[in-house]
């Protein structure tokens, strides 16, 4: 079946290849571009078998990023003009296991420059604020400045910028990246991030009214609500290639806030919500990373500017989050 669906959708027009389509950037991703380009033409993949939803939305192939050959074939059967990569350990799951993490995040992104290299194709790229360090400057964070990341995770990526950057430069490789914040959103779940505690703190108050965090009340960092964040992915990636001047990674702003702050905004909407503080291991890696991001590059190259703050985020979180749960 799978087969035949490939070679009937192989006959028409380019298509989009999402790759890690289960996870938290992928799932809204795929969604977003179905609606934009038509289901059969953004084909979703995956380590992972899917869920119904993505299945019976459009094309699925289940498939390891580092199998590169099956990856080059499915690219060039199906005359793939943009790939968005985004298969990846992040920080948390990195630490615990830094050789897979190295393996999975810097020969998924190398496979896929080179396969770029060769068929011309445009490639997204995620980078991370984790390419920061503990000797960054904190407060709005300049696009150029010290990376001296303390993480695997933000080894890989900062690596990942240098690869994607040399691409660019001596082939010419279509390549665009955003150095993500901490990504929030409801339709899908995030997964061995540091930065996860801020979409856990919703489901937990809705399920329990309260939520004990493992990052202390004060920790600052920066963060976009998935709407913004997919909305600048498209945004770069449709934007006039003369325009872009980074081809590393784009600083992008949002919103920034501490556990203590959006456990506030979360009382206003649930007043018996309790929360505590139990820091643990992912406290370092919030440490090392900055507290809020300057994007004034990506907003002078593309025109980037967000549209969510914490209030907004926190009101369209609650309200989505309680859905999910009421109607499982
Ligand atoms: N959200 C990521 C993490 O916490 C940072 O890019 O790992």
């Amino acid at each position: 079946m799978i087969g035949l669906l490939f070679t009937f959708v192989s006959d028409m027009k380019e298509h989009i290849l999402v790759i890690g389509a289960n996870g938290q950037i992928g799932g809204e991703l795929v969604e977003e571009l179905r609606k934009i380009h038509g289901s059969s033409y953004v084909i979703a993949t995956d380590i992972k078998d899917a869920g119904a939803e993505l299945k019976s939305g459009g094309p699925f192939r289940q498939l390891d990023v580092l199998d590169h050959a099956s990856v080059f074939e499915l690219i060039k059967e199906n005359k793939v003009r943009e790939v968005y990569l985004l298969a990846a350990l992040l920080s948390a799951t990195a630490e615990s296991k830094i050789r897979s993490a190295w393996k999975l995040n810097m020969e998924g992104l190398f496979g896929l420059l080179e396969m770029a290299r060769q068929e011309n194709f445009k490639l997204f790229w995620p980078s991370s604020i984790a390419v920061f360090g503990p000797g960054t400057p904190r407060q709005n964070t300049p696009q150029h400045t010290i990376t001296e990341p303390s993480t695997v995770y933000g080894i890989s990526k900062l690596a990942g910028e240098r690869w994607c950057e040399y691409y660019h430069k001596m082939f010419g490789t279509d390549v665009r990246s955003i150095r993500y914040p901490g990504l929030i959103g409801y339709k899908t779940e995030p997964g061995g991030g540091t930065t996860d505690y801020a979409v856990s703190i919703f489901h937990n108050a809705i399920r329990n009214k309260q939520y004990e965090c493992y990052l202390s009340a004060g920790t600052a960092l920066p963060m976009m609500y998935m709407p913004d964040a997919i909305r600048a992915t498209l945004e770069l990636m449709n934007a006039d290639s003369s325009k872009l001047s980074i081809r590393s990674s784009y600083n992008i702003d949002g919103m920034s806030f501490t556990p203590e702050q959006i456990a506030g905004e979360i009382k206003l909407l649930m007043p018996d919500f309790r929360i505590s503080y139990k820091p643990d291991i992912r406290q370092q890696y919030a440490d090392s990373w900055p507290q809020s991001i300057d994007g004034s590059v990506a907003r002078n190259d593309w025109g980037w500017t967000p549209r969510y703050d914490i209030k907004s985020m926190c009101k369209e979180m609650f309200q989505g989050v309680q859905q999910l749960i009421t109607s499982h």
